[in-house]
C-alpha cells in the first residue's frame, strides 16, 4: 500500500508520518518511509540524530543511477538522459518490490531501528534556497515519483511518504501515486484551506484523501472539523505528551504512546487497507501515461530533445504480478 500525508506546513505531516511509520513496524509488515517534504525532518522524527540524518544519501542526487537502473533494457527509453520523473515503465524495464534488495535500495535507503522493528528510510534530501524554482528543485521529488511509478508493492506492505500539499505534486502526477492520502489538519480555517484545495485536485482522479485532525483539543475542535470537512474526517490526534518527550531527544517506548492516538493510528491503517480491493492497475498505469505525456509535451520535449511520448509503451499495465527483467 502507497500512503502519503499531506497538510499545511506545521500541522503535523512528519509528526503523524512518523507515528503511523511506527505503528506499521510494530505490526511486523516491511515499511519503506520516503521523506519527500522540503523540511526533511522526517528521519529525526523516527529517532536518528541529526549527524546520522543528515548524512542520509539523497535520492536526488542519485536520480541518473536510478534512472539507468529503472530503465533497464527498455527499448523505449533510449538513454537515462531522455528519462524524466513521469517516464513509466514499459517492457524491459525494471520493477521494485517493498520486500526484497535491489541497488536502489542500496544506493539511496537506509535502515532504522524502532524499538527492534527496522524500516527502510529513503530522503529526497535538503531542499536549498538555491533549488527554489529551479529544475533541480522538482528532480528531488521527482525521483519519489519515478520510483512509485515502477514500484508494485502488495497488501500488508508499506511505502509511507511525508509529503508537502504544494503545487509540485500537482504539476507532476505525484498526488495520484497513493492508495491512501492523509490530509493532516489543524481545526483552524489555514487548516481546511488547505484541505479544499486537495480535494479540488484530487477529485478528477478518484484521489481517496482522508482527513487527520491534529492537536484536537475538546468537542469545539472536532465541531469545526466535522462541520468544515464532514465525512472526510476520518479521526483526530490530539495533543501527545509522548510526541513531546520525542521531541525533547527522549522518546520513551512506542507502546507507551496515549491510547486514543495509538486507536486512531490503527484507524488509519485500517482506512488504508481498506482500499486494496479497490485497486485498479489499470487506471494507476492510465494516469501516470497521462501525466507523462502532459509534461513531455510542457517542458520534457524540449528540455531532452526527444518525443517522449514515444516511451509510452502501450500494451504494458504496471500489476503485482508483472515480471521484472533479472
Ligand atoms: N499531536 C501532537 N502532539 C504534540 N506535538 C505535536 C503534535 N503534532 C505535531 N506536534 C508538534 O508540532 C510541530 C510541527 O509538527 P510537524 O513537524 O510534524 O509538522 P509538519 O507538517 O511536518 O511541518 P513542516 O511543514 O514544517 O514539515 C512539531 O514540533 C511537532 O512536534
Ligand atoms: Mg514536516
Amino acid at each position: 500500500m502507497k500512503i502519503a500525508f499531506v497538510g499545511k506546513g506545521g500541522s503535523g505531516k512528519t509528526t503523524l508520518s512518523s507515528l503511523f511509520i511506527r505503528h506499521l513496524a510494530t505490526t511486523g509488515s516491511p515499511v519503506i518511509a520516503v521523506d519527500a517534504d522540503i523540511n526533511q525532518h522526517l528521519g529525526a522524527a523516527l529517532g536518528l540524530d541529526d549527524d546520522v540524518a543528515a548524512e542520509l544519501p539523497a535520492l536526488g542526487a542519485r536520480l541518473p543511477f536510478i534512472k539507468d537502473y529503472l530503465r533497464g533494457s527498455n527499448p523505449r527509453i533510449a538513454s537515462a538522459d531522455t528519462m524524466i520523473k513521469t517516464t513509466p515503465p514499459g517492457e524491459g524495464s525494471r520493477l521494485l518490490r517493498v520486500r526484497e534488495n535491489n541497488p536502489v535500495y542500496d544506493a539511496c535507503a537506509r535502515e532504522v531501528e524502532l524499538d527492534g522493528d527496522a524500516v527502510r528510510l529513503m530522503v529526497t534530501g535538503p531542499f536549498t534556497e538555491a533549488d527554489l524554482g529551479v529544475a533541480c528543485y522538482h528532480s528531488k521529488t521527482g525521483a519519489v515519483e519515478l520510483c512509485l511509478n515502477h514500484l508494485v508493492d502488495g497488501r500488508d506492505e508499506y511505502v509511507v511518504v511525508d509529503m508537502t500539499a504544494g503545487s509540485d505534486s500537482f504539476a507532476s502526477g505525484m498526488f495520484t501515486r497513493f492508495d491512501m492520502t492523509f490530509l493532516v489538519a489543524e481545526p483552524t480555517r489555514k487548516g481546511v484551506s488547505v484541505y479544499r484545495q486537495y480535494k479540488e485536485y484530487a477529485r478528477d482522479f478518484g484521489v481517496a484523501l482522508k482527513v487527520v485532525g491534529n492537536k484536537v483539543q475538546g468537542q469545539d475542535d472536532l465541531d469545526f472539523l466535522r462541520a468544515e470537512v464532514g465525512d472526510d474526517l476520518l479521526t483526530t490526534v490530539g495533543h501527545s505528551d509522548w510526541v513531546r518527550a520525542m521531541e525533547k531527544g527522549r522518546p520513551p517506548r512506542f507502546d507507551l504512546l496515549e491510547e486514543p492516538n495509538r486507536a486512531s493510528l490503527r484507524a488509519l491503517q485500517a482506512a488504508a487497507d481498506a482500499t486494496y480491493e479497490a485497486r485498479d492497475w489499470e487506471r494507476y498505469t492510465r494516469q501516470m501515461v497521462h501525466f507523462h505525456v502532459k509534461n513531455a509535451h510542457n517542458w520534457g520535449n524540449e528540455k531532452t530533445g526527444a518525443d517522449l511520448a514515444s516511451q509510452v509503451d502501450p500494451g504494458f499495465v504496471l500489476r503485482e504480478s508483472v515480471t521484472a527483467t533479472a
